[in-house]
């Protein structure tokens, strides 16, 4: 029987008929939702490809069906940057040359975008590489990605302290 759920995308709600209740969130997205830069790669959870955040968390959509998120909110490659303007994890992959043919690229940086959010990876390239293992690259450009990880994390920490005091400046 069809049913419909609620999906906040890119800050965008949504009320989205479903028929059938096994359409992954990736079949959602770029099927339905027209949001083509989540990338399918091996459809089973082994590439990270497909990853966008959910929640606050980042997943894996062609793991997820999206009949059991009624409610709940996704951003997408397509909902980083701010107009023109990119997001620094972007720019980032960019001034460090962390990609050759792209295809991986999306969910790379969307697993950045969470990993660094999570705080978890400070400035350890280790680390990062760690944290970025499920995010497999096949034309090697792992050494320009953990680069572009390590510098979007100075820079994002930079513009919080910066925010930070000028949250401070505007309490006083
Ligand atoms: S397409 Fe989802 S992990 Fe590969
Ligand atoms: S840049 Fe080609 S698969 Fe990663």
């Amino acid at each position: 029987m069809p049913f419909s759920i609620s999906l906040t995308v890119n800050g965008q709600p949504n009320s989205i008929a479903l028929d059938d209740p096994r359409v992954t969130l990736l079949d959602l997205l770029r099927e339905r939702l027209h949001l083509t830069g989540t990338k399918k790669g091996c459809d089973r959870g082994q590439c990270g490809a497909c990853t966008v955040i959910l929640d606050g968390r980042r997943i894996n959509a062609c793991l997820t069906l999206a009949a059991t998120l009624d409610g709940s909110t996704v951003t997408t490659i397509e909902g980083l940057a701010e107009g023109t303007e990119l997001h620094p994890v972007q720019a980032a992959f960019i001034a460090c040359d962390g990609l050759q043919c792209g295809y991986c690229t999306p969910g790379q940086i969307m697993s950045a975008v969470g990993l660094l959010s999570e705080g978890h990876a400070g400035n350890d390239p280790e680390r990062v590489r760690e944290l970025m293992s499920g995010n497999i690259c096949r034309c090697g450009a792992y050494q320009g990605i953990t680069q572009a990880v390590l510098e979007a994390g100075q820079i994002l920490s930079q513009n919080n302290t910066a925010q930070s005091r000028e949250n401070g400046r505007n309490a006083a």
